[in-house]
């Protein structure tokens, strides 16, 4: 008798742990305690024992009936845990915000381009356009650059065959447009240059625009005028500049045109080097040696032009001191503009 209600616990308690959902586990409760379980079948026998073996039969049966109901319990609880949490997994909320697809910005050197291209088409100048890699004809000889001229150490220049560059300013953009076109010539070339220089205030490749301005009676004061203009719009009214005289092989006069220090306003300052001035273009007069160039009459016609750097004009205007940011594509910068 002691024995099966042994093996009856054992087989019992093996089948409950191997139970999975609440079916299974619904049977084993009947198979064993249900109204014609083992169990209650083995206690409804505890009354045709004799009255020694009764007491202490019944109080086994009693345990393990205990020991059953306990283990189909724990077993319930198990299974209740299990399935909610497989609920959360499978959950999900249609009234959470989606996920928004990361939104780019344009680059501060397009921004900054934009809005020189804008400030000149204001001002009725149009957009022209000339190839990045470009013969030494249009880059150097046809803007009085000659071959053994000393002029030509003034940039360093990547040459693909000894008779085509990289070009090293969009100033050959000039000569394009004046070949196809007669004067009135009002123009500005945006564009990449390059040169072989790198540190941190030179990369390889950077941005230019170039400018150029050819009429009847075209003088001085007009360059100065316009830039007067671009000046105070890019950098604020208040803005003075002045031009240096200086040196470029196809303008006559030339000058190199100063901004007044946009950190120091003028005091001195690292940036500037104590100068108050922060140098941001050149320009000058058409040299008649151009005009010839392009079969222009320089008795009738006279013309500005004039070249600045985007990326220089653009660590200005948002005090950055390294040029190199630019190109680096870290996002963490280029999503502060
Ligand atoms: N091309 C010159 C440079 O890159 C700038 C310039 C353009 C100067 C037009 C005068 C006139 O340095």
């Amino acid at each position: 008798m002691k024995n099966r209600l042994i093996n009856i616990k054992e087989e019992a308690l093996n089948a409950l742990s191997s139970v999975t959902d609440e079916k299974e586990l619904n049977d084993l409760r009947v198979k064993y305690l249900g109204k014609k379980g083992v169990i209650t079948l083995s206690l409804k026998r505890v009354g045709s024992l004799s009255s020694e073996e009764r007491p202490e039969f019944g109080r086994q049966v009693n345990e393990v009936k205990k020991i059953l109901e306990e283990g189909i319990k724990a077993k319930k609880d198990e299974l209740k845990k299990k399935a909610s949490l497989d609920e959360k997994k499978d959950f999900f909320d249609p009234t959470l915000p989606g996920e928004r697809p990361a939104r780019g910005t344009l680059h501060p050197i397009t921004q900054v381009m934009d809005e020189v291209i804008s400030i000149f088409t204001f001002m009725g100048f149009e957009v022209a356009e000339g190839p990045e890699i470009e013969s030494d004809y249009y880059n150097f000889e046809a803007l009085n650059i000659p071959k053994d001229h000393p002029a030509r150490d003034m940039q360093d220049t990547f040459y693909i065959t000894d008779d085509i560059v990289l070009r090293t300013h969009t100033s050959p953009v000039q000569i394009r447009t004046m070949e196809k076109e007669s004067p009135p010539v009002r123009i500005i070339a945006p564009g990449k240059v390059y040169r072989c220089d790198s540190d941190i205030s030179h990369t390889p490749m950077f941005h230019q625009v170039e400018g150029l301005f050819v009429d009847e009676g075209v003088s001085f004061a007009h360059l100065k005028g316009i830039l007067k203009i671009f000046v105070h719009e890019v950098f604020g009214r208040d803005t003075a500049l002045r031009f240096r005289p200086s040196f470029f092989p196809f303008t006559e006069p030339s000058a190199e045109v100063d901004v007044q220090c946009v950190i120091c306003k003028g005091k001195g300052c690292r940036l500037c080097s104590n100068s108050g001035w922060l140098e941001i273009l050149g320009a000058g007069m058409v040299d008649p040696e151009v005009f010839k160039s392009v079969n222009y009459d320089s008795e009738k016609w006279t013309g500005f032009a004039f070249g600045m750097g985007i990326e220089r004009i653009a660590m200005l205007k948002y005090g950055i001191d390294d040029i190199r940011l630019f190109f680096e594509n870290d996002l963490r910068f280029l999503k502060q503009f």
